[in-house]
């Protein structure tokens, strides 16, 4: 039986995956070690809060003597780090939080699992570290091209140069001491549990309210939309059958611009919900400092060496999540009161 310490399990891919590993998997243990940040939720793990394969730990990743107790309190065989500081707009407005909790924190588990797992002659057999990063370390594309795992990191905001931050301290503790790790790669997700801080929950949220929908700048950035659940299966697979000290990138080919993104949610929601929701709502704001133009995937590594593929199509899967949020009114508008209510307003009171 192998034991799991997933970090930032509460937040929107974290709860997923905990989620789908314990659909998959009768014989697993896994902690999962979680500060409840206003990102973090356990109501998104109300459904195995009893199982007793699962232990909830609340306390942050940056408190060594926590993350140190863990490791001597449970056998660990993997560490899945999903937590961090994950928005960009928030990264421009307070950094600090970002390199604190994005670098000193993985450095604090890097640091608890290398003093548990190392021996005389090397590491014990079948630990791994998984790195959960993102493409957006690779910084910016022009309209041709794709990330793939030897672009040069290039990362432009204090979001995505933190997370670059940590995948360079990860990538030594390989270099250095030989540590069993892994990177991933990936691109946005989208899906269920997901914090309406981010375009699509955002969107969906601001039609069923009729509030303007904001689109920074002309709208015609990209990003590579991949359903959550497919990045979970990724990193289940990379964990398993990744080869040691690799990075795989992870995405499915699925392009779109912002503002197609924006429309395909109206056109649902006036077809299905509410007609009187219309363009009318789009509101052209300010751009993002420092906005990435384009990212784009190219996942031929982790195709070929692994065999991952994606399963859920853009078509299915984003009908399939603006559905959940439909479903799910109740989660949204408890996640959007309190101190969220408070930063959105200030966020958005001049645009
Ligand atoms: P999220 O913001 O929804 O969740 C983050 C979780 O981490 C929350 O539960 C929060 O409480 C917890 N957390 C924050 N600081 C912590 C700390 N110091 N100690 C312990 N827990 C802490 O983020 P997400 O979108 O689920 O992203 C998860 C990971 O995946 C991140 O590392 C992110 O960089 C990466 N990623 C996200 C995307 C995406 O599209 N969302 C894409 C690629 C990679
Ligand atoms: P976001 O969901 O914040 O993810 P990321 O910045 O990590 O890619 O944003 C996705 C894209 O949508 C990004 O180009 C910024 C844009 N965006 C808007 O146009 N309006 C919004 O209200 C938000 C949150 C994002």
């Amino acid at each position: 039986m192998k034991t799991y310490l997933v970090t930032g399990g509460a937040g929107f891919i974290g709860a997923n995956f905990v989620h789908y590993m314990f659909k998959k998997y009768d014989n697993i243990k896994l902690i999962n070690l979680d500060k409840l940040t206003y990102a973090g939720n356990l109501e998104n793990l109300k459904a195995v809060e009893n199982d007793s394969r699962y232990t909830f730990v609340q306390g942050d990743i940056c408190d060594k003597s926590l993350v140190e107790k863990l490791f001597k309190d449970y056998d660990i065989d993997y560490v899945v780090n999903f937590a961090a500081e994950s928005h960009v707009d928030r990264s421009i407005r307070e950094p600090e939080v970002f390199v604190n909790t994005n670098v000193l924190g993985t450095v604090t588990l890097l640091n608890a699992a290398k003093n548990a797992w190392q021996t005389d002659d090397g590491f014990k057999e079948g630990k791994k570290y998984l790195q959960v990063s993102t493409d957006e370390v690779y910084g910016s594309l022009g309209e041709t091209g794709y990330f793939t795992e030897t672009t040069p990191l290039d990362p432009h905001s204090p979001y995505s140069s933190s997370k670059a931050g940590a995948d360079l301290v990860v990538k030594a503790y390989f270099d250095t001491y030989k540590m069993p790790i892994n990177i991933t790669r990936c691109s946005n997700n989208y899906g269920p549990y997901q914090f309406p801080e981010k375009l699509i929950p955002l969107i969906i949220n601001n039609c069923l309210n009729k509030k303007p929908l904001p689109v920074y700048g002309d709208g015609l950035n990209i990003r590579d939309w991949l359903y959550v659940e497919d990045h979970c299966k990724a990193i289940d697979m990379v964990i398993n059958k990744g080869r040691l000290g690799e990075v795989y990138n992870v995405g499915g080919h699925n392009e779109r611009t912002n503002i197609h993104i924006v429309k395909t949610v109206i056109k649902y929601i006036n077809e299905n919900v509410d007609d009187s929701v219309t363009e009318d709502l789009i509101k052209y704001v300010e751009d993002r400092k420092g906005h990435d133009r384009r990212y784009g995937i190219d996942p031929t590594k982790i195709r070929e060496e692994l065999g991952w593929e994606p399963e859920t199509m853009y078509e299915e899967g984003i009908v399939k999540t603006i559905k959940w949020y439909l479903n799910n009114k109740d989660w949204m508008e408890r996640v959007t009161s309190g101190e969220y209510k408070k930063y959105y307003n200030k966020m958005y009171e001049n645009k």
